[in-house]
């Protein structure tokens, strides 16, 4: 070692929690890559941590309040340390963007409060932290993109999440992610690429691409002109080796044509679709600020299926809106039948802050919400398990991602992304093989091997 080398940092254990989406479980993974040249290790449990960080989820009530509960949890920890000094707690993600003056107040223990577009620089805050009292605070929306600050990525296992857009311009009247992730943008294409590049040379087979619309994506591309998903997915295509590209979450409206026609021609391109509706009620969606029809979106599916026949959907919904009668409901009951969703989220509506629905007359009741729920997750879990049911005999191309609990058994997921376990040699992970599906679980399938290549 030469003089001039620094001796390298303390060796300092990191626990992160991640609530919320899979945008966030991207930046939990991003935050430990930021923090390793500081000597950050990960941990399995707050217990032995020296830092920990909860990410998170302002979407709904309870996902917020379990944030305080979890800290309330974490504060008793601290105090057990020697003069509460050797944990520090930080809060990033999206309630640390909306409510982080209601965290300093109500749980003044916090020493770091970090937003989703400034936690690139949360090495420099964990040096503010250290050197003084009280909260360190980085809500910005700063000039500089995160991702030109953000270590490459490394490959763990087989899948790869690559976040290509961010944040939000729609203001549906229910949401909190305009205000939290701010407006929307889209990496460089020439990024993204290599980014790609180097998750497929470390062994990803599949990679799927996020945004919180993700199909409003509009990068700069090499030539400086503007490309958006479609044609960003076709140049994807070409790396060599990547076998699967999938992509979430997408808005009905930024459903163009080029992005259409990649699920005919774009072979990676897998035939599944997380396309949300929220509601099947005219008067809903308008009131949603959805900017679609019902008809508008049944067009959209329509068209993909044109381009990809074997196309399999799924949703999100949200029942109990403000003002949605009994017709509104059944309106959405009967677009789930048409379209023949094979999965989805539901929701309670849930008044957030800030929004414009939380002043909406004609609050939902609470009950009426609960009943409508479970009615719709009954019909939501008839049609899953049919679609699981008519699996049973076919052949699929399976990604194989990790061992299976049982000694021998393998776990990958199928073209629709459902959970597959096989008995078969642990030197097939990574691959995608041939398997034929023999029976079905309730979220998973069971199969048995064809062909160890497959075609
Ligand atoms: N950008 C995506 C969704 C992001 S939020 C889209 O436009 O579809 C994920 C889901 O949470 C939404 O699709 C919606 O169903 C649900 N959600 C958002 N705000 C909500 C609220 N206030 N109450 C209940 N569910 C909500
Ligand atoms: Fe929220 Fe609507 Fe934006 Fe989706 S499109 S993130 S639901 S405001
Ligand atoms: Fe939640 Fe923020 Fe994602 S509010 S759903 S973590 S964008």
């Amino acid at each position: 070692m030469t003089a001039s080398t620094p001796p390298p940092p303390p060796r300092r254990k990191l626990f992160i929690k991640t609530y919320g989406c899979q945008m966030n479980v991207y930046d939990s993974a991003r935050m430990a890559d930021v923090l390793a040249p500081q000597g950050f290790v990960a941990t399995e449990s707050p217990d032995d941590a020296d830092m920990v960080i909860l990410n998170t989820c302002h979407i709904r009530e309870k996902a917020a309040e379990k944030v305080f509960s979890d800290l309330g949890r974490l504060r008793a920890l601290k105090d057990t340390r020697r003069n509460g000094q050797d944990m520090t707690i930080a809060v990033a993600g999206c309630v640390a963007q909306a409510e982080g003056a209601e965290i300093s107040a109500r749980a003044p223990y916090v020493d770091i409060l970090v937003g989703p577009q400034s936690y690139h620089r949360l090495p420099e805050l964990v040096a503010r932290a250290a050197r003084k009292q009280g909260v360190v605070i980085d809500t910005d929306f700063p000039s500089e993109p995160k991702f030109d600050y953000l270590p490459t990525p490394r490959a763990e296992g087989p899948t790869a999440f690559i976040s290509v857009q961010e944040g939000c311009d729609k203001f549906c009247t229910f949401c909190v992610v305009p205000y939290t992730r701010g407006a929307e943008y889209s990496r460089p294409a020439a990024d993204v690429l290599r980014e790609a590049r180097g998750l497929v040379a470390a062994g990803v087979r599949e990679i799927t691409l996020l945004g919180q619309n993700v199909n409003a994506y509009h990068g700069e591309a090499p030539d400086r002109s503007t490309w958006g998903l479609g044609r960003l997915m076709r140049e994807l295509s070409d790396i060599d080796g990547l076998a699967r590209i999938r992509y979430t979450t997408s808005h009905p409206r930024d459903m163009d044509e080029e992005l259409m026609a990649a699920h005919r021609d774009v072979l990676q391109l897998m035939p599944f679709l997380h396309l949300p509706v929220q509601s099947g009620s005219d008067k809903i969606l308008a009131a949603m600020n959805r900017q679609h029809t019902r008809d508008d979106y049944r067009r959209v599916i329509d068209r993909l299926r044109n381009y990809r026949a074997d196309l399999v959907l799924s949703s999100d919904f949200i029942v109990g809106f403000p003002d949605e009668s009994d017709a509104d409901f059944q309106a959405t009951i009967d677009l789930i039948e048409e379209i023949k969703f094979a999965q989805a989220y539901s929701f309670k509506y849930s008044r957030r802050p800030g929004t414009p629905a939380t002043a909406m007359k004609s609050q939902v009741s609470e009950t009426i919400k609960a009943e409508r729920l479970a009615i719709l997750q009954t019909l939501i879990d008839h049609q899953l398990e049919t679609f699981n049911a008519s699996c049973v005999g076919r052949e699929f191309d399976v990604l194989l991602t990790h061992a299976g609990r049982h000694s021998g058994q393998l776990v990958g997921r199928s073209p629709y992304l459902q959970p597959v376990y096989v008995n078969a040699d642990k030197q097939l992970i990574g691959q995608v093989v041939k398997l034929r599906m023999t029976e079905v679980a309730t979220y998973s399938l069971g199969a048995e091997l064809i062909d160890a290549k497959a075609a």
